[in-house]
């Protein structure tokens, strides 16, 4: 009886996932961000020069904070702390906030004289600073939010965040973002911009999908628990030489809602 039920439900889920891609491939022709990680890109950033990364980065720091985690900056804005972020990942963000793709006039104002080098060193810089301090009481993060981090949940095809962001929140090579330490006002803004399709530069709708399936209050209650798990430490730096020669690897598969979180061990 379980097996057949757990049959069922895979099959269900297969199906809601070809339904969800189908229509994907149908509405959304366009693609959701123009960067694509040729060695060429990758090499951009391999030797990114910090210097010009720290002189850009001045720049910005009227809203990001002089290293991208002065939380005074962030008192008023949904604005996102920078610092320690996966360099690719910052690097994707502001090309795709230069050519439109991310949708956010004020920020393509800001970004749009930097040249691809430049976008490529005020990454690296980002990424060479420590991640932000926590800005929350761990104690106030609830057990609910720490099992949709690391268990998800298989009732509702929910991947566990942790899968993709890392253990600790640290992100990952190519494009998946740092979350620790992350401000949780602009976290629970950037979801429900994701949940309404407002932000819509994810590869293959990955956060879309996910974010539409948690509630505000779940929402809120994982941005409590990021912002609670700042680090105030180096988690991942960008890529060195020496692990460099391999090829680009391909863009992540669709990693949506396909599978169930493994049961209690
Ligand atoms: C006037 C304030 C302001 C300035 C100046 C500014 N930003 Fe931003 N930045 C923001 C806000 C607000 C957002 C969030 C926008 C959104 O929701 O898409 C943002 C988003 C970003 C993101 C996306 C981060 C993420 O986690 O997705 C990056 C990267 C970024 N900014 C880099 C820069 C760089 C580099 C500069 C300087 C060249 C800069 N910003 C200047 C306010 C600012
Ligand atoms: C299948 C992999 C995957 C899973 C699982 C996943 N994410 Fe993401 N997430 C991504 C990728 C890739 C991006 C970058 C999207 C882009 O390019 O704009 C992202 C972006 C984000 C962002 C925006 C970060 C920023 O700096 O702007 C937030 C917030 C986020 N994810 C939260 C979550 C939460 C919460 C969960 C679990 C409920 C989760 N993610 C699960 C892959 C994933």
């Amino acid at each position: 009886m379980q097996i057949q039920k757990h049959i069922r439900t895979t099959a269900l889920a297969m199906g809601m996932l070809a339904l969800g891609l189908g229509s994907v491939a149908n509405t959304y022709a366009a693609p959701s961000s123009n960067v694509a990680w040729t060695s060429e890109t990758r090499n951009l950033l391999k030797n990114a020069d910090l210097a010009n990364g720290e002189k850009i980065a001045k720049k910005c720091s009227k809203c990001h904070g002089e290293d991208g985690t002065d939380p005074t900056a962030l008192e008023e804005e949904d604005t996102p702390f920078t610092a320690g972020q996966v360099a690719h990942a910052t690097y994707k963000q502001i090309i795709d906030y230069q050519d439109g793709t991310r949708d956010d006039k004020n920020m393509r104002k800001k970004v749009k004289k930097l040249s691809k080098q430049d976008v490529a060193d005020v990454s690296a810089y980002y990424a060479t600073q420590a991640l932000p301090m926590p800005s929350v009481d761990p104690s106030t993060v609830t057990p609910e939010a720490i099992r949709m981090v690391t268990r998800g949940d298989g009732t509702r095809f929910l991947p566990p965040c942790a899968g993709c962001h890392g253990p600790n929140g640290e992100g990952a090579i190519v494009d998946v973002p740092a979350l620790a330490g992350q401000s949780a006002s602009y976290f629970v803004t950037t979801m429900l911009a994701f949940r309404e399709d407002e932000r819509e530069n994810d590869i293959y709708r990955r956060m879309r999908f996910i974010a539409r399936m948690l509630t505000e209050e779940e929402i809120e209650a994982v941005a409590n628990y990021y912002a609670s798990v700042g680090t105030g430490t180096k988690l991942l730096v960008f890529e060195s030489d020496e692990d460099a020669e391999e090829e680009p690897a391909a863009p992540m598969e669709p990693a949506a809602p396909e599978a169930p979180a493994a049961p209690p061990s």
